[in-house]
């Protein structure tokens, strides 16, 4: 697909992108060898303190909300980041343009909990999902989870082991992670919070079984 030189001017200045955009997508990722991906980025709390102390990796923001995407770009202006990449809109539109093997990490971090038994098909995370996700890491690459939800943090950790090709890990996420807007919120109201990390097994892991 050919880019339009106005879609190179955004990624070369890191404008926020959008699904008409996503062609240029490789343009960016190309240049870094490691690259994370957070979903949800929400006001970008965490993306921007991680990208500060991450700067040899591309770092990739996707957010639904356009007020928060601004608020993000504001804190990575603010600090001058050259290494952080917003996408305004909905993360499976995004994953599709993806490569398989292609990232290193998913950061997701408080994702929107739909509590009530109902509502609880609306959760991101969900078995196809996370068939995307495996094949688009790198082997050994990682997905890193974060809810105050218990029964959320119990149905990624059953999905991960009913999918059989993930190792999974608790308490194992990046200190910048308790940074995020929602996590501060928890630890305020001295809420529990629910970590698990899941590692892609390698094909030689998964050959041992
Ligand atoms: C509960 S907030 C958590 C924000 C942040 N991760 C934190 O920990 O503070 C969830 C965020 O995910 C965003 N979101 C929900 N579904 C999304 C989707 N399919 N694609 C991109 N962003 C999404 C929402 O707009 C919201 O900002």
């Amino acid at each position: 697909m050919s880019i339009i030189p106005g879609i190179k001017r955004r990624i070369d200045r890191l404008e926020i992108i959008t699904a008409s955009d996503l062609a240029s997508l490789p343009l960016f990722l190309k240049r870094w060898s490691q690259v994370e991906i957070e979903i949800g980025s929400g006001n970008g709390h965490f993306l921007a303190q991680y990208a500060r102390n991450q700067a040899s990796k591309g770092l990739l923001g996707i957010e639904l909300k356009a007020k928060r995407c601004r608020k993000i770009q504001k804190k990575i202006s603010a600090l001058r980041l050259g290494n952080v990449l917003i996408f305004h809109g909905n993360a499976n539109q995004l994953l599709t343009c993806l490569y398989p093997g292609s990232i290193d990490a998913f950061h997701i971090y408080f994702p929107d909990p739909w509590p009530k038994t109902k509502q609880r098909k609306r959760r991101f995370i969900k078995q196809p999902l996370l068939k995307k996700l495996y094949l688009l890491l790198k082997p050994s690459g990682r997905i890193y989870f974060a809810s105050d939800v218990y029964d959320y943090f119990l149905q990624v950790r059953l999905l991960a082991l009913a999918d059989g090709r993930f190792s999974c890990f608790n308490n194992s996420l990046p200190p910048e992670a308790e940074l995020s807007l929602y996590a501060q919120k928890t630890y305020q109201h001295g809420q529990d919070l629910f970590t698990v990390t899941l590692i892609k097994k390698t094909d030689q892991e998964l050959e041992l079984k």
